[in-house]
């Protein structure tokens, strides 16, 4: 049977660490990390992380910022408020939630936040240093993928890498953090052919394309260790249930570790944007990581 990997608690001991640092910060240096996050309309499942992501926030002893706009808030003021945030010296980190509604273009933005105050490493800039140099601002889920599977395997040089899924989000950054800790990585997406075989041939299987269920236990290679970063809602038995893009009763007599949904990769991209924050708020007050 695989070995569980507890996201929740490792996600627990990272905001632990993060804490001490924030204290150290104030102390040391009078900085208290502050990280405004924007919300426009009122998606469900974005409502319930932004309440976490402020939460959690405090709870490292940083400030946080909340901003939430009408669902129909035009683009212009939603750049306006960005524009602010960007000057706003107690602010740095801005996360804009994503999805935004159809009417504002996404990626114009994701690149109007300053790539200083960026902590979702979506802009240009921290992309291209993503795909180049590995400097700049990491995405979260991601970093907190990659921390659980360095944290299980150690190092992982020379493994076989499935990425299923293309995201920008996701799949994208996940290939090139995989390339950089020197795995042969393979991204498959709906197009792929023999996707059966493929993920079969994996050391490593992230699956993020948020269909439930989708990767059964025998595309799995027996000892394999599965990233499920899928977080879906489905209705079953009269019950709605958040089940990941793996079938875990099927996978886990197969793989050697595997992360739960939920309590896997979800609770580990929120302690790392609260990393991300401070790695931020580090960079901008010229302090060094010690
Ligand atoms: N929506 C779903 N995941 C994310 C994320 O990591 N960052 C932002 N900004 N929006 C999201």
């Amino acid at each position: 049977m695989a070995t569980v990997i507890d996201g929740k608690a490792f996600a627990q001991q990272l905001r632990n660490d993060l804490k001490d640092e924030v204290t150290a910060l104030k102390a040391e240096h009078g900085l208290t990390p502050g990280l405004a996050v924007v919300l426009v309309g009122e998606d469900p499942a974005s409502q319930v992380y932004v309440r976490n992501k402020a939460r959690q926030t405090v709870e490292v002893g940083m400030q946080s910022f909340e901003h939430r706009l009408d669902a129909d808030t035009d683009q212009q003021t939603l750049l306006d408020l960005i524009e602010q945030l960007n000057d706003d010296d107690a602010v740095h980190g801005i996360l804009v939630q994503l999805p935004l509604p159809g009417h504002i273009d996404e990626s114009r933005v994701i690149n109007a936040v300053s790539h200083d105050k960026d902590v979702d490493g979506f802009h240009l800039i921290n992309v291209g240093r993503l795909n180049t140099d590995g400097g700049g601002v990491v995405p979260c889920t991601p970093l907190g993928s990659l921390m659980m599977l360095k944290s299980q395997l150690g190092d992982l040089s020379g493994l076989h890498a499935v990425v299923l899924g293309r995201s920008n989000i996701v799949g994208k950054p996940m290939a090139a953090l995989l390339l950089q800790a020197n795995c042969t990585v393979t991204v498959a997406h709906s197009r792929t052919r023999d996707l059966e075989s493929l993920c079969r041939s994996a050391d490593i299987l992230v699956a993020a394309v948020g269909r439930p269920r989708m990767v059964p236990g025998d595309w799995i290679k027996p000892g394999a260790t599965v990233i499920d970063v899928g977080i879906n809602r489905i209705e079953e038995d009269g019950k709605t249930r958040l089940v990941g893009d793996v079938d875990h009763a099927s996978a886990e007599p197969v793989a050697g570790a595997i992360t739960p949904v939920p309590g896997g990769v979800g609770p580990m991209t929120i302690a790392c944007l609260l990393h991300n924050t401070v790695q931020q708020a580090r960079r901008i007050a010229g302090i060094s990581e010690d």
